[in-house]
């Protein structure tokens, strides 16, 4: 009996998506894999995706969110990856690149004067949807974390505590299932959602 998964040499996730209403097919083709192959990423190419980001909307356009980034093999990225957890850390060692975002937690007005933001993180949270849709937009596969250890990263990146981390991203050109470890390979699938119905609700709220 051959021990090769049948996903070998699989791209997985191809259109195992359905929207409840009709949507641009970026909104359903997109998702968050885990598997990357070796390919590389340019300055250029991670500043492209972080374009769409920076056309986010954000309230009275304070724009709080901000980037860091590691390519895979430079200086910075033995850091970056280390601070992820274990799990994230076994596949997102094959992304090209690591990138932080980032919000800040207060508006400074013109005057100089700052006031504590209502909205950093859902702000910093438009930029990411933005992003990654620009990177899948563009060939590319993001995949954001929340699992690493946030004081560590503040540490090694010199984050000021004004400044609130978000998530960290990975980057890069999505590989076949066969390029991951076998445990991570059953979950190497578009994930699907619930009926939009329970959502939404008109008027009073009625979610649980
Ligand atoms: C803020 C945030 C944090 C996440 N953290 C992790 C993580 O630490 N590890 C991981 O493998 N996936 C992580 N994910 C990926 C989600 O599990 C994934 O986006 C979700 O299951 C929906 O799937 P899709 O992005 O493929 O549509 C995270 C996603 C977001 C937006």
């Amino acid at each position: 009996m051959s021990s090769i998964p049948p996903t070998q040499g699989v791209l997985a996730g191809a259109r195992s998506r359905r929207a409840d209403f009709p949507v641009a097919v970026q909104f359903i083709d997109r998702w968050s894999p885990r598997a990357f192959t070796d390919e590389a990423m340019t300055e250029a190419d991670v500043l492209g995706v972080l374009e769409a980001a920076r056309w986010a909307p954000s309230a009275s356009n304070a724009q709080p969110w901000r980037f860091c980034y590691a390519l895979r093999g430079d200086a910075h990225w033995g850091g970056y990856l280390g601070v992820l957890n274990d799990t994230n850390q076994r596949w997102a060692k094959r992304a090209a690149a690591l990138v932080v975002v980032l919000s800040s937690r207060y508006i400074v007005a013109p005057s100089g004067e700052a006031s504590v933001s209502r909205t950093h993180s859902f702000d910093a949270g438009c930029a990411w949807g933005f992003m990654a849709l620009q990177a899948h937009l563009s060939g590319w596969a993001a995949h954001a974390m929340a699992g690493f250890d946030a004081e560590r990263l503040r540490a090694l990146l010199g984050v000021p505590l004004a400044f609130n981390i978000e998530a960290v991203v990975a980057l890069g050109r999505q590989g076949t299932v066969d390029l991951l470890p076998m445990a991570l390979q059953p979950r190497e699938l578009p994930s699907q959602r619930r009926p939009l119905a329970d959502s939404v609700s008109a008027g009073r709220f009625s979610g649980a």
